[in-house]
């Protein structure tokens, strides 16, 4: 872990594939929730996606919809393409499925680097062996939208919980 004097001491990065549906969703959440734990100065989050056609974009109005529907404030993201210069600016780089995975991996240099890239999901409790991706729902309907929204809620419940540790555990 790396921390600049007075900035935060755990940088985060949650990544899907077009940063504009799971991974914004997770970046709203996991900030919305840091605040309330009064974690905001500690824990940085920034989202991207592994491509690059939205970059630039607002989230997808179906993610914004079911964000605004349960309190949470999508106005402010614009989506970004994760490179591998993303492994200088952050200490966990938290990926929604397997394929956003191994493209993430590949983007490491070194050891260290790919060290730091783990699935969003394995810090749900109710995720399980064959049930720990963050299913993309870009091609389903508005109920795909609610099913990431719980699984976000609920792994980013745990991440806070576990926020003190993580920047420990990072920093070893
Ligand atoms: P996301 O969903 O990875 O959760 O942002 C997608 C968004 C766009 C596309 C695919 C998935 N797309 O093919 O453009």
């Amino acid at each position: 872990m790396t921390s600049t004097c007075g900035g935060p001491q755990l940088r985060v990065a949650v990544v899907c594939l077009g940063n504009i549906c799971r991974s914004p969703m997770a970046d709203v959440v996991l900030e919305h929730k840091l605040d309330e734990a009064g974690l905001a100065d500690t824990v940085h989050v920034d989202s991207a996606g592994t491509g690059d056609w939205h970059r630039g974009e607002p989230m997808d109005p179906r993610a914004a919809a079911v964000l605004t529907e349960h309190g949470y404030d999508p106005s402010r993201h614009r989506a970004r393409q994760v490179t591998a210069d993303w492994f200088d600016d952050h200490d966990l780089i938290l990926t929604m499925d397997d394929a956003n995975f191994d493209d993430v991996a590949a983007l490491a240099r070194t050891p260290q680097e790919r060290e730091k890239v783990r699935k969003f999901r394995s810090y749900d409790p109710a995720a399980s062996l064959g049930d720990d991706e963050v299913p993309d729902p870009w091609y389903g309907g508005p109920d795909g939208f609610v099913t990431v929204l719980r699984m976000v809620e609920r792994t980013a419940d745990a991440i806070v919980a576990a926020a003190p540790g993580l920047t420990e555990e990072v920093s070893r």
